[in-house]
């Protein structure tokens, strides 16, 4: 890992060991890499013209000094940001620009190496120096954002690893590792309380792994927790897909779209990385989360095209598609967070479909919601966060597609259509979502991978751990 501080110096009161790093007005893919007389190193970049800079581009610049610094093979980078020469920037105040650039710092340094026999063959990047913090306030926006992206970082960990190294239970005890000595606690539910509980959609979808469905719930009561003297805030609930490898199931998927889907956990490691980052800043406010993980395995236990499983709601499910898994193991994890929580508001997060990926690519997840109000807030902080989303419907013209013939409900379109595939994964939650609590669905799938414009490792990219943080934050 790249040590990433800060100090009060400039750039001329720094040792020379530091490879500075001049932001010029040049085109953002120019760049040299200057030996001063001393012997010091320059990296010059461009960023285009400073009064044009946005936060999206500020984002990606801090990526790219830190993508070019490892592509260079420098081992220290200092950093001086002159902001009040981007005059966009300028505007949005030194608390957010000094945690986004924490947060981006941490994101981009990031390498998975769990599976590497060999030593890296260059040279790691072993501290990135951030000249010219002076204040304690703007040291402590930076410290949050790393933080943040620290905790995002981990959300990747969980999603990198193979499916064999991150089934149910193995997720169930990197969990509890992760919050061992944390302020929030982490309750299991193994599947004979699954069993108990009455969720029969968890229960079914995990029944063909040889490692078994598990409930993970993790609390924090950063507002206090309730007592029979005093009510405290009522909790906001996340529930996070926690499919640790997606086969398809009987339905199995063909190859090419199977290898990755040791990421299909990418919404519930999402939560884990979000409760990490509120414990370990201290947020106060009160915050579960509720990851129902399972392998959607093969096997003569598994579930079958047609059978039909009850829900912890009561409703029945006609399972038509055996690898339209996820919104049957959310679906559960929803009406228990409802039911033992009476949450103020859910969001969930879920690897739910290809199909959101035809509509919007891979620059943003899709959110879903019948609230204006927090739809609006979601987009907007994506917007502040660089977890973009956008909008899709879940108006009531598409409920029929899912009205089974021997069941309640069907888990996919009753006539396979796969138009609006995304929207039916929304419609389907729906069903399940509390009635009278705001809910919103993010559909992450498009943002389970990182793409080339990102500037970060490939692979997973741990959104959206600031988007989540942000919203707990303010809401
Ligand atoms: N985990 C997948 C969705 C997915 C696909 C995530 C590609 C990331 C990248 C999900 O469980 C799935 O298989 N969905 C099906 C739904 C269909 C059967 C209605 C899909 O998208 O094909
Ligand atoms: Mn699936
Ligand atoms: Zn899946």
């Amino acid at each position: 890992m790249t040590k990433i501080n800060t100090t009060e110096k400039t750039f001329t009161e720094i040792p020379s060991k530091y490879c500075q790093i001049i932001l010029t007005e040049d085109k953002p893919a120019w760049h040299r890499l200057v030996e001063k007389t001393d012997g010091s190193l320059e990296y010059r970049m461009g960023v285009g013209k400073y009064e044009a800079v946005t936060l999206r581009s500020y984002r990606t610049f801090i990526r790219s000094i830190v993508h070019a610094a490892k592509q260079h093979q420098l081992d220290r980078i200092a950093i001086n940001l002159d902001i009040p020469a981007y005059s966009i920037l300028a505007t949005l105040g030194d608390e957010l620009l000094f945690r986004t650039l924490g947060e981006n710092l941490a994101l981009a340094q990031y390498e998975f190496r769990k599976y590497k026999t060999t030593k890296k063959e260059t040279a790691m990047l072993q501290e990135i120096l951030v000249c010219g913090v002076k204040t304690a306030t703007i040291k402590q926006s930076f410290s949050v954002g790393v933080t943040i992206g620290t905790s995002a970082n981990i959300a990747r960990d969980i999603a990198n690893t193979c499916g064999e190294d991150m089934t149910p239970s193995k997720l169930v005890s990197a969990t509890k590792a992760i919050f061992k000595n944390s302020c929030a606690t982490v309750k299991i539910l193994n599947k004979t309380a699954i069993k108990k509980e009455k969720m029969g959609l968890l229960e079914v979808v995990g029944k063909g792994a040889n490692d078994g469905p598990n409930l993970i719930i993790i609390e924090y009561w950063g507002a206090g927790k309730s007592t029979k003297s005093k009510k405290t805030e009522a909790p906001i609930a996340l529930i996070g897909k926690g499919i640790t490898f997606d086969s398809g199931g009987l339905n199995v998927k063909p190859a090419g779209s199977m290898h990755e889907m040791h990421m299909d956990m990418s919404g519930g490691a999402a939560m884990i990385g979000t409760m990490h980052a509120i414990a370990t800043l201290g947020i106060k406010k009160n915050v579960i989360a509720v990851i129902p993980t399972a392998e959607n395995a093969i096997s003569r236990d598994s579930m079958r095209a047609g059978d039909i499983a009850i829900s912890m709601s009561g409703k029945t499910v006609e399972i038509l598609h055996t690898d339209a898994e996820g919104r049957l193991v959310l679906a559960d994890g929803m009406t228990y967070a409802t039911k033992h929580y009476q949450p103020r508001v859910m969001i969930d997060a879920a690897t739910l479909t290809g199909a959101s990926l035809v509509a919007l690519g891979s620059f943003a997840s899709a959110v879903m919601t019948k609230d204006k109000e927090l739809s609006d807030t979601l987009v907007q902080l994506g917007e502040e966060t660089g977890d973009l989303l956008w909008p899709l419907p879940l108006w009531d013209e598409y409920l029929q597609s899912l009205k089974s013939t021997r069941a309640d409900l069907s888990n996919i379109a009753t006539n396979f259509a796969r138009e609006a595939g995304c929207i039916e994964g929304g419609i389907f939650l729906s069903h399940f979502a509390p009635k009278k609590t705001p809910w919103a669905h993010l559909d992450i799938a498009p943002r389970m991978e990182s793409n080339a414009h990102d500037k970060l490792a490939k692979g997973a990219t741990g959104e959206p751990v600031r988007l989540l943080v942000k919203f707990i934050e303010q809401y």
